[in-house]
């Protein structure tokens, strides 16, 4: 029986990671430019990780993570988020001590059990951001002008949509979430089965349902932005004046509260209107409480993650560019294989991209290859041309050719054009 693979852990083929480089290569020259380095933090972390930060009352915790007992001792589970492991990597690493502010990217494979559909995955990959040591808006709204620059400027994405909510923190959170608990109490008939369970352990939850039948109340039923303390409310008018400072277009979504337990304040989305359901690009916020869940003091800390595949999925479809570039050495012959396979070490040694067959077929299967393999310059070595110190050179692009003499042949192949 022929093995497939898993379903919702799709491969990445030779025909697309080149579009995946072009993402993570942007991502990397960005996120130096704004003085963040990177963390590789492992696959896999103690279960506990996860259900104290993300929290028990979420989705992810509750139904989507492939958690397994290692050799029947300690409880393990694939990530399926970036940030709890990089508090928990900060505290380990003593992090704090180097920098007040301690800035720190991945990209990565995460982890979740969900329904796999078009941009839903059980195995995906983000791009996480994670400004961990304060509590200052202008970090919120430095974070977000990263975000935003990075899909906008360098992934050029057009019609995205910022959206911008505060969700209060341990002062008033308490409030927001008992007014929206007893409005909804009151009405939990009209409520999905799903959101009757969350009236109890997670009401928040409840805004940002699906369901027609809880939308309509949704509509109705107070927001976090109307019960935010004094502290909140100052901090996200500061961060709002500062985004329009940068000239960052943003709506304010009531609604959003986003999956995972550790938000306060500054919670946003990046929503790319022409995909389907699964529309959320990026999703971040700010997570002052997530440190001291993990084992650390009292640390304030804001970021993001964007998903890759939802990013790949929105890059405008304009043509690949179609560049020939650099040579295939099609040879006759024993010697003249020997030959070539010689003069592709040293052009490869100097940076060409150079091909050729090994496998010894026709003159015209390897102009075939050739051609598939979209190079500018073929170099034809028969046995008898290299007798006389002589070869045919093919300009793809052109179309034309012409004798080139063997002596000096790699100084003038690398000062050819578009090699
Ligand atoms: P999240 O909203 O759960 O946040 O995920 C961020 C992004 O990852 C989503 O907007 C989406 O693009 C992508 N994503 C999530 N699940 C899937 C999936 N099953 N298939 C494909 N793409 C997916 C977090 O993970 C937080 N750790 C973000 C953060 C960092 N907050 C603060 N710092």
């Amino acid at each position: 029986m022929k093995l497939k693979g898993v379903r919702g852990a799709p491969d990445l083929l030779p025909q697309e990671t080149a579009r995946w480089q072009r993402v993570e290569t942007a991502t990397r020259f960005l996120l130096q430019r704004y003085g963040y380095a990177e963390i590789r933090t492992p696959v896999f972390e103690r279960t506990e990780l996860f259900v104290r930060g993300i929290g028990e009352g979420t989705d992810i915790v509750e139904k989507e993570m492939y958690t397994f007992i290692d050799q029947g001792e300690v409880n393990l589970t694939l990530r399926p988020e970036g940030t709890a492991p990089v508090a928990r990597a900060y505290l380990e690493h003593q992090m704090a001590a180097q920098f007040p502010l301690v800035k720190l990217y991945y990209l990565g494979p995460m982890f979740r059990r969900e329904r796999p559909q078009s941009g839903r995955y059980r195995q995906f990959h983000q791009i996480g951001v994670e400004a961990i040591g304060s509590d200052q808006p202008a970090v919120d709204a430095e974070v977000i002008d990263l975000l935003w620059a990075l899909m906008v400027e360098e992934f050029r994405i057009p019609d995205l949509q910022l959206r911008l909510n505060s969700i209060g923190d341990a002062a008033c959170r308490p409030t927001i979430r008992d007014r929206l608990r007893r409005y909804m109490t009151d009405r939990s008939s009209a409520l999905c089965p799903d959101c009757q369970g969350r009236l109890t352990r997670n009401p928040l939850r409840i805004m940002d349902c699906k369901q027609p039948g809880c939308q309509h109340l949704v509509a109705e039923a107070p927001k976090p932005l109307e019960s935010l303390c004094e502290a909140c409310a100052a901090h996200f008018t500061e961060v709002r004046g500062l985004l329009d400072h940068l000239k960052i277009p943003y709506t304010i979504d009531e609604r959003l509260v986003r999956g995972l337990e550790y938000y306060t304040k500054t919670a946003f989305e990046v929503i790319n209107p022409r995909l389907g359901a699964q529309n959320a690009l990026a999703g971040g916020g700010r997570y002052d409480g997530l440190i001291e869940v993990v084992g650390g003091p009292s640390t304030p800390a804001m970021g993001f993650a964007v998903g890759i595949e939802r990013v790949i999925a929105s890059l405008p479809s304009a043509e690949e560019e179609d560049v020939l570039r650099g040579i295939y050495v099609a040879t006759l012959g024993r010697e003249a294989q020997r030959a070539g396979m010689g003069l592709l070490q040293e052009l490869r040694r100097r940076g060409m991209r150079g091909l050729m067959n090994l496998e010894a077929r026709s003159l015209k299967s390897q102009m075939r290859q050739a051609n598939k393999e979209r190079v500018r310059y073929c170099l034809i070595l028969g046995d008898e041309e290299l007798g006389r110190g002589q070869a045919t050179l093919r300009d793809m692009m052109k179309a034309d050719q012409t004798s080139v003499e063997l002596v000096h042949i790699v100084e003038r192949l690398m000062g050819l054009e578009g090699v």
